[in-house]
């Protein structure tokens, strides 16, 4: 059943509370990963970090799932990282989507890994495993990561090496970039590894906290709730272990209401 559609074909139809976007281009990383970028809503303002409901219309209907924005606010065009689930109600029909066809974006963002529900600090680790990296993906792209933090620390593990490409691609990208390259080649540190296949560093990031092998390799102290931030975005389990270590080192959990020294957030699937 093909279910994708041209933007113009659901203008007309658009549900309530609906932007139709356009996809602009996609790239598929491996079987089970792909980024895509579509066009942004002129009216459409986020905060970088945020996610957003997306769609498409599925046997007349829409049908929805939260997708972090992979972009940074000030991008004109809105960016997504997203996993293939192959009986996915979603995503078995959104990994198709070529160039040209429509999207559905409900209207309003939300989220916690705002830069705004942290209190200042030194150095802010993002944690994140597999497509946990889309809301960091926007954050790194953002001066006010920059402006905010000393040192931005990205952590991405993946069951395989191939899945690291997005995030490598990215951090590159983000080095060259005109406007933000010149804060990130000083600041910004990925820090990578891989559970399920040989690389040079292997291991869950909660054994690699726990060993103290992540302080050794970036030669910083420990975690101190002092000086040290943190953002967490993965599975749920992924987050409840990360999450204690964060207690265990005496860091609070904050919200956009109540800034505090971590915020955490599931990452997604389709
Ligand atoms: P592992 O291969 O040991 O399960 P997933 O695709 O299942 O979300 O996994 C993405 C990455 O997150 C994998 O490297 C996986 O490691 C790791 N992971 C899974 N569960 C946890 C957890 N509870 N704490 C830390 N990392 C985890």
């Amino acid at each position: 059943m093909n279910v994708l559609a041209k933007p113009a074909d659901l203008e007309a139809a658009a549900p309530a509370g609906a932007f139709v976007e356009e996809v602009k281009s996609v790239q598929h990383y491996t079987d089970r990963l792909f980024r895509f970028r579509m066009t942004r809503p002129a009216s459409f303002r986020f905060r970088s970090g945020e996610f957003v409901m997306i769609g498409l219309m599925i046997d007349g209907k829409p049908l929805y799932r939260a997708y972090s924005i992979a972009s940074p606010a000030w991008d004109e065009e809105l960016e997504f990282f997203s996993i293939k689930v192959p009986d996915g109600p979603l995503t078995s029909h959104l990994q198709k989507i070529q160039p040209g066809d429509a999207v559905l974006m409900k209207k309003k963002p939300t989220g916690t890994l705002v830069n705004d529900a942290l209190i200042p600090g030194k150095r802010v680790y993002m944690f994140s495993t597999g497509t946990g990296i889309a809301p960091f993906a926007s954050l790194i792209r953002d001066p006010d990561t920059y402006e905010k933090f000393d040192q931005v620390i990205l952590t991405h593990t993946c069951r395989e090496v191939s899945e690291l490409k997005y995030g490598e691609d990215l951090v590159q990208e983000t080095i060259n970039d005109p406007l933000i390259g010149e804060f990130a080649k000083d600041k910004l540190v990925h820090y990578t590894s891989v559970t399920r296949e040989d690389f040079p560093r292997q291991g869950r990031i909660t054994d690699l906290i726990k060993s103290g092998k992540l302080f050794e390799d970036l030669g910083v102290p420990p975690l101190d709730p002092a000086v040290d931030r943190g953002m967490i975005c993965g599975s749920m389990d992924m987050l409840k272990d990360t999450k204690a270590l964060l207690e265990e080192a005496g860091l609070t959990e904050g919200a956009n209401n109540k800034p505090a020294e971590f915020v955490v957030e599931r990452a997604f699937v389709g």
